[in-house]
This record gives C-alpha cells, structure tokens and sequence, in this order.
C-alpha cells in the first residue's frame, strides 16, 4: 500500500517511520501541504491519502482523488467531519479512523487550559521574570465544590470527570446517550444554568453546530468559564464576542476554533492576521487559546501512528476493518 500523508509535520514523520518499522508492503510520502481540490493531483500513484482534522475531503476531493486510483482514506483522528462520507461510499473508498489515541491526553489539556485560566499562571510566570511580585489581579476560585458542566461524556468527557471527581467538584453531564456513572445526568439548559465551569466533548454535527450560541449564553451562569476542546464550531464565535464583552462569559478556553483550517498548525508570525474575530477572541485578558495541540502528547502520537499503520494493513490484507466509518 502508497500511502499520501498529508498536513505532516516533523513529528508525524518520526511517529510514522518508527512504526512502519514493524511492517512490510506499507510506504509513506509525506506532503506538508493539506489535502484540498488544489493538492489532490498530489494523490496521482498513491492508494491511500493519510488525512488530519483539518485536512479537506469532500465531495469534490474525493472524486479528484478516485479518479486518481486511491481506494482508501486513513483519518489519523478521531472526528470525521471533514470527510464527506456519502461521497466516499459512492467512489467506493474506504475510510478508518483513530478512534481513541488517549483521551486523557485532551482532559488533561482541558484542566490545564481550567487552571491556567482560573490561576494565571501564564500571566504570573511573566510577572516573576520581570521581579514584579504582586498578587492583584491573579485572584483565582477552587474548583473544589464547584459545579463542572460536561457536554459529551464520551471517552475523553469520561476521562476528563475522573479528573474532576478527584478535584471535589460537583459534575453535570447532558449526553442523551449517556448512562448513570460517578456524575449527575441533566439536560442541557439546567447545565447551562447550574454550571460554573462548562466543557464542551461532543462530537460535531448538524444538531451540534452552534450549540453554543447567544442564546446559551444567555442562560449560562454570568462569569462561567467555558473550555472547548473539541471542534470550533460548536461554539458561534461572534456570539462569543458579544458575551466576552458584556462580561456574560468570564473566561474561555480554547484548544479549537470555527475557522482553525486557515490559522493552526503552521508558524504565521510574519504575517497579517487576516481573521478579526479570531484577533478579537485572544485580545480579551480572560481568554486563552491553543493551537489544537490537546492530543498532542507522545502516548497519543504513537497511538494515532500505530492505529493508522494497522488501519492500512487491514484493508492491504482485506482483513476485517475494525476502525472503519460509514
Ligand atoms: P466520543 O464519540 O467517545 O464521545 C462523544 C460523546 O458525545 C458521546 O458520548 C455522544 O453520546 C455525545 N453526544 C453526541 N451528540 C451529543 C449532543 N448533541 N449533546 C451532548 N452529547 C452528545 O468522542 P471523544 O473521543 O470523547 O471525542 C470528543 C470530541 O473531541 C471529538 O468529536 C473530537 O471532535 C474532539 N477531539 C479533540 C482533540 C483535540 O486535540 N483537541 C483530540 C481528539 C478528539
């Protein structure tokens, strides 16, 4: 099997070289570029694209890519959203994913964006350099008997209230999947109102786009903290704005953001910001943004390395594909 793996970076070439040293008949070229109708032709003697979160594979990629002779699309993420699946199954293309590289990698971020957030540290560290040593305006709250709303308790939601159980706070779920565990089950406007923190761990969709919007807000607790880790456009970033500036939201974190395919994973320090709401989002002292770097931990990526290269010989090998999405 030709692999094409695209948007790679330096570190998914050593994740990926070290893997396939455990296999035969699999070859990787890495490409820097993301999948898109522009890099398509890139895929001319390849039988599989490696594809990221922010990778395009539509319904126009994908007739590009098939016309090109590739059988089989390897997300090396968890969320499919960007592949149009409906197309895929028409040009009789496979798809797998990675569906849990470590979900603790992502609750852990999200706690460390809740205690960043909460405790200023970042700011704090910029202050001890500079010799100034004074407290005001890193005043915190403990998360310790604090309402913690979780939307989604999937394996990193579940990941992420093993945590917080271990803080002490009260945890929330709303999850119409969702079974009984060591949290409160609840629909989602009580947890709007009743939680002080919120995080957001469900997957995106048509019900799930906008989720949170001005109306949300509205109903949220004033000066909650809201964390996204998941995918951007859950939140409506403009409603956002409104709500950072009447002081409605009282902090934000985030890992992701609605329109991240045009900004993250690349160093643009020389160049002019061309997205004023994102400019706008990380101008407020409250707010707090990662580049999408939550998976980003050295258990996750061998995971998503190994995952993806088994993924790759189940299909060479016409075994049974344990990973496959519909
Ligand atoms: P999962 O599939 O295990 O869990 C998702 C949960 O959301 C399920 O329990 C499902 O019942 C629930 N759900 C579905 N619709 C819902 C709705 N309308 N309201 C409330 N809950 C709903 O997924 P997992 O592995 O926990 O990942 C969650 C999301 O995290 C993924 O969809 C992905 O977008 C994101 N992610 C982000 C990463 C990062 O680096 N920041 C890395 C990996 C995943």
């Amino acid at each position: 099997m030709t692999i094409a793996l695209f948007s790679s970076q330096k570190y998914d070439q050593a994740s990926f070289d070290a893997c396939l040293l455990n296999y035969t008949g699999i070859s990787i070229s890495h490409f820097e570029q993301a999948l898109n109708e522009q890099s398509a032709l890139l895929c001319q003697g390849f039988n599989a694209v490696c594809v990221f979160v922010n990778d395009v594979v539509n319904e126009a990629v994908i007739k590009h890519i098939a016309a090109l002779g590739v059988t089989s699309i390897l997300l090396r993420c968890a969320g499919f959203n960007n592949v149009d699946l409906a197309a895929a199954k028409a040009h009789n293309i496979k798809v797998c994913r990675v569906p849990a590289y470590s979900p603790e990698a992502v609750a852990e971020h999200c706690i460390a964006l809740m205690l960043t957030l909460n405790r200023k540290t970042h700011k704090a560290y910029n202050r001890i350099r500079e010799d100034n040593f004074d407290l005001n305006g890193l005043l915190g709250f403990n998360l310790f008997k604090k309402t913690i709303g979780i939307i989604g308790c999937g394996k990193i939601g579940l990941a992420l209230i093993n945590i917080l159980n271990g803080f002490g706070a009260n945890v929330l779920v709303c999850d119409p999947y969702a079974e009984q565990g060591e949290y409160t089950l609840c629909d989602l406007d009580t947890l709007l109102s009743q939680s002080d923190v919120i995080s957001l761990h469900c997957p995106l969709n048509d019900q799930t786009h906008h989720l949170i919007n001005e109306h949300a807000f509205a109903k949220m607790k004033q000066g909650a903290m809201l964390i996204n880790t998941s995918r951007g456009a859950l939140i409506d970033s403009k409603a956002c704005i409104i709500a950072l500036k009447n002081k409605q939201l009282g902090y934000l974190g985030l890992d992701v953001y609605e329109q991240e395919s045009e900004l993250f994973f690349k160093n643009r320090s020389d160049e002019i910001m061309q997205d004023d709401v994102f400019s706008r989002l990380v101008s407020f002292p409250n707010v707090l943004v990662t580049g999408h770097q939550g998976f980003f931990t050295k258990e996750a990526l061998s995971e998503i390395a190994q995952t993806t290269i088994q993924n790759a010989h189940e299909i060479a090998n016409q075994l049974p594909l344990r990973n496959e999405v519909k």
